[in-house]
């Protein structure tokens, strides 16, 4: 089976039919970058150029987004547009595109395709994916079924919100040092310690394809692990997001 998945980033916004069965694209991904200011309606007109672009993709379309998603509207605006707070995202792209979709968080989407076909493969238990991007997202599995909604990223550490401290963007910003910046990091995943007691995290996100450079500089307590998928993980996770017991 096939779906469309379609990842929106803060720069561009991803698109591809994913093969459902292998985990991977079925055709090459279309990126187009991501309007400026990231407004709904600009954003929904470029999702929609991505679905017209794959036009023999049927079923719903998967999308994710950096935000709490309940039922389609988003609830927060971390790193987006403050008016995407109470959009409901689903119904415009539904709108726009003249699809159906269903729209995710982001983490969850990656960490979702992660546990089905990247790092954690076979892992049972407590398992915990952090992105490290512009933000941190997270993705919280038990046995496998994901806790949704999930944002470590903004608990408090050291006085700071844990994305202001260790994000990707921030390393970028003030030109840090991997060791500085992982030393960052291992608060960052000793403040989750403190509440959660994962048996495995999974760092995804763009730097995910450089964890030898800061993997072991990490102290953690969890076997901590890179995610496989690198920037394939938010389409094939948006993808796998749609499929519901009738697809079975
Ligand atoms: C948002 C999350 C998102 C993460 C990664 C955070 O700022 O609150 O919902 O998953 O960034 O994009």
């Amino acid at each position: 089976m096939q779906r469309l998945g379609i990842d929106i980033g803060g720069s561009g916004i991803k698109g591809a039919p994913v093969d459902l069965d292998a985990g991977k694209f079925a055709r090459e991904r279309l990126r187009i970058p991501t309007p400026d200011g990231g407004k709904p309606d600009d954003v929904a007109r470029v999702v929609a150029e991505i679905v017209a672009h794959f036009p023999d993709t049927d079923g719903p379309v998967g999308c994710t987004f950096p935000a709490v998603m309940s039922s389609g509207v988003a609830l927060t605006a971390a790193n987006v547009d403050k008016s995407w707070i109470g959009t409901d995202a689903q119904a415009l792209f539904e709108q726009v595109a003249g699809r159906k979709f269903v729209v995710v968080n982001d983490a969850d989407a990656a960490g979702i395709a992660e546990m089905r076909f990247g790092a954690g493969k076979n892992e049972k238990g407590v398992v915990l994916m952090l992105t490290l991007g512009t933000g941190i997202g997270s993705a919280l599995f038990v046995d496998g079924v994901l806790v949704p909604n999930t944002e470590f990223g903004h608990l408090e550490v050291n006085g700071t919100q844990a994305e202001d401290l260790a994000a990707e963007s921030v390393r970028e910003e003030h030109d840090l040092k991997w060791k500085q910046w992982a030393e960052r990091l291992d608060e960052v995943i000793a403040a989750i310690d403190r509440v959660l007691w994962p048996q495995v995290i999974m760092i995804g996100g763009g730097v995910s394809k450089k964890s030898e450079k800061f993997l072991p500089h990490l102290h953690p307590r969890a076997r901590t692990i890179p995610a496989q998928l690198l920037n394939d993980a938010g389409i094939i996770g948006a993808a796998l997001a749609t499929v519901t017991d009738a697809d079975a």
